[in-house]
Formats: C-alpha cells, structure tokens, sequence
C-alpha cells in the first residue's frame, strides 16, 4: 500500500466527518486513483453514503499467517471502498477491544488487495480515547484532517483531536469548517444555527489552517443531498479542499 494516507477526524460525533471523507475522496479522483477505508466502528456510513447494501466479508477473516485471505475492496463511483461495515452486523453494536480495533484496522490495509491507490481518505470513528489512537498509529499517515462546526462544544473536542494527532507525530494539514453560515432556500439571506467559538477556544489558536467552510445545507424545495449530486457550488469548495490537501501533501 503505497498512497498517501489521509485521516479525517474530529472530537465530536456528528459534525460531517463522514460527509467530507467521502466528497473529499470524490474530488481527488481527478489526482489519480483514490479509496476510502471507513473506520467508524460505531457508525460506519460510508457504505450507506455510496448506496453498497449487504456487503458482508464474513467467511475465513483471518487476522495473520501465510494463508492469510486478501479480500476485495467494493468498487463504487470509481472509488476503493473498505468498511468495518462489512465485518459487523447491520444490528451490531462495536464490542471489540482497542487491540483488536488496531489489528482490525492493520488488516484493512494490509490484508486487503487494494488496488494501486494515490490516496486513501480514511474516516475515523468520533472520540480521541484508547480505540481512536491505535487505529490512528496503525495507519501512518501522510496528514489529518479535522472536521468542526463553527460552535464551541465543536472547537473544545476537536481541540483533543490536535492534540492526539500531534502527540502520536501526525501533521494536522488543516481543519474543515463545516455547517458554516448558509442561505436560506427561500429568502436567499445568509442564516447560521451555530454561534462561533471565541477565538482562544477554537482550534484556529492552536495554529490550525482553516482549508475550507462548508456551508450548512439546508433543506429545501430544491434542496441538493449532501453527498451525491452536489450542486456546482458545493462541488467546487470540495475540489479547492482537494487541490489545498494534494498541494500541502506534494510539498
Ligand atoms: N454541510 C452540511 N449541511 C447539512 N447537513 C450536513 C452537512 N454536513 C453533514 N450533514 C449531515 O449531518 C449528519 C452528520 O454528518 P456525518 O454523518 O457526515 O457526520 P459524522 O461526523 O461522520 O458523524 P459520526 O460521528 O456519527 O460518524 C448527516 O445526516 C449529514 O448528511
Ligand atoms: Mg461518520
């Protein structure tokens, strides 16, 4: 597995972690050959995001040896896509150790026949604990992403998530705003549902890039999803995240 590995994380659950992976991956498919490996063992949505239904890898998952099974990313959109998703039941809530996780994690690259990838956007499970730094150390990546909204609750556990790519030596490349201000579909007037955080209290004070302001999409009469069939404006802030993220990489 030669590609450039990108994490995406963020203290907090909910904040678009998967959302932006995803049409971040989408975007950097004009780079060259691209997958997305979801590693939320709590939620893995990737696969449910890109329409893969009852994909189940349950038979002879070995964790080593030399008879060891390589199994088959699914391809969709043009993008390599590995879940923990399909070694859990739909109904199945994570109850593996953090070890495990990792050695769970190690398989997915390693045990897996991906194809000859010029990046892996790897989405991670919420949470800064025991479970997210080993799977963060098993991935050795070239650079994290981290996702907020504008909002403090946001700012203060994605601050833990710095700290924890820092701390185990993986460079923040920058930060995603997302649910940032956004029109309103039927007056057209810029509206916000989260206040901002006070500068000292957000990530931008602790050195981090702001690389792109996602704006909250909101549901309307002509409303656009969220991920697929993006409207144009929403598509051309991916693909300049996009040329942000390879730019910094190739440097
Ligand atoms: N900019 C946006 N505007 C409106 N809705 C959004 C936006 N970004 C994400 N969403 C929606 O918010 C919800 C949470 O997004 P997503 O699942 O990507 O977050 P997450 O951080 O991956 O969550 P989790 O921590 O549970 O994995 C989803 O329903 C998604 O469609
Ligand atoms: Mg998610």
């Amino acid at each position: 597995m030669d590609a450039r590995v990108i994490a995406v994380g963020a203290g907090k659950g909910g904040v678009g972690k998967s959302t932006v992976a995803l049409n971040l991956a989408r975007a950097l498919r004009t780079q060259g050959a691209v997958g997305v490996l979801d590693l939320d063992f709590y939620g893995p949505n990737i696969p449910s995001m890109v329409g893969i239904e009852h994909e189940k890898w349950t038979t002879n998952w070995t964790l080593a040896g030399p008879s060891m099974r390589r199994f088959k990313p699914v391809l969709r959109e043009d993008l390599a896509i590995v879940s923990t998703g399909f070694v859990l039941g739909e109904d199945q809530p994570f109850g593996v150790d953090s070890m495990t996780a990792g050695l769970i994690a190690k398989q997915f690259i390693h045990g897996v026949a991906w194809p000859d990838l010029q990046y892996l956007v790897v989405d991670l499970p919420p949470g800064t604990s025991t479970v997210q730094q080993i799977l963060v150390r098993e991935l050795k990546c070239a650079g994290a992403l981290v996702v907020v909204t504008p909002e403090l609750v946001a700012h203060l556990d994605a601050r833990k998530a710095v700290q924890m790519f820092r701390s185990l030596k993986i460079r923040v490349i920058g930060a995603i705003e997302n649910m940032s201000a956004g029109n309103c579909p039927h007056c057209g007037q810029a509206i916000s549902i989260f206040p901002s955080a006070p500068h000292d209290r957000s990530i931008w004070s602790m050195g981090v890039q702001k690389l792109a302001e996602i704006p909250l999409q909101i549901a309307g009469p002509s409303s656009k999803p969220t991920v697929g069939g993006l409207d144009p404006s929403l598509a051309l802030l991916y693909q300049q995240l996009a040329d942000r993220v390879v730019a910094d990489l190739t440097t």
